[in-house]
């Protein structure tokens, strides 16, 4: 049998060499398309700088977030004293702005309620305006 030697005919091999010059060029234009645009973030979710202090510090696991003594530890602190915010008569150690400040500072030794020194003035002073405000 004799082989073919015209295959591809002519004809074929031109449209070969451009369909291969086509996507070539194809190719290269992609690589210069500017990425798709990403959608914007999402907004930014802030909470008050004394909330963010209060729950951040763990303050609302044991004092609730309404101060009302039912916080998520409350296994913890089931048989224990634990003061309400919301009532001023059943604060032992003061209930003013001040007297807050300072039993957040030195806690009260020999209870679940350490002394939180490490904490800045500013971040204890909110915190301690932020349990005044829970006051009825
Ligand atoms: C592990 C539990 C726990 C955590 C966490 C905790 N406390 Fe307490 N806290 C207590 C208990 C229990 C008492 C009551 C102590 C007592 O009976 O003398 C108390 C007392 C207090 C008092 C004094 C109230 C009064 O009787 O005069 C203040 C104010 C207070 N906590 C604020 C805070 C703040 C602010 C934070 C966070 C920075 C915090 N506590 C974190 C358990 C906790």
């Amino acid at each position: 049998m004799i082989r073919n030697q015209n295959f591809p005919k002519k004809p074929f091999r031109s449209f070969l060499k451009f369909l291969i010059l086509v996507l070539l060029l194809n190719n290269c234009s992609s690589e210069n398309e500017t990425p798709k645009k990403e959608p914007p973030p999402p907004p930014a979710v802030t909470v008050p700088f004394p909330e963010a202090m209060y729950v951040q510090n763990g303050c609302a696991s044991c004092h609730g977030m309404e101060g009302n003594g039912r916080g998520t530890r409350t296994a913890l602190l089931a048989n224990l004293r634990i003061p309400n915010f919301q009532d001023k008569s059943t604060y032992i150690y003061g209930s003013t702005k001040e007297a807050i400040a300072k039993t957040i500072k030195n806690g009260v030794p020999g209870t679940y309620m350490k002394a939180y020194s490490h904490m800045r003035k500013v971040e204890i002073d909110a915190v301690a305006e932020y349990i005044q405000k829970m006051q009825k």
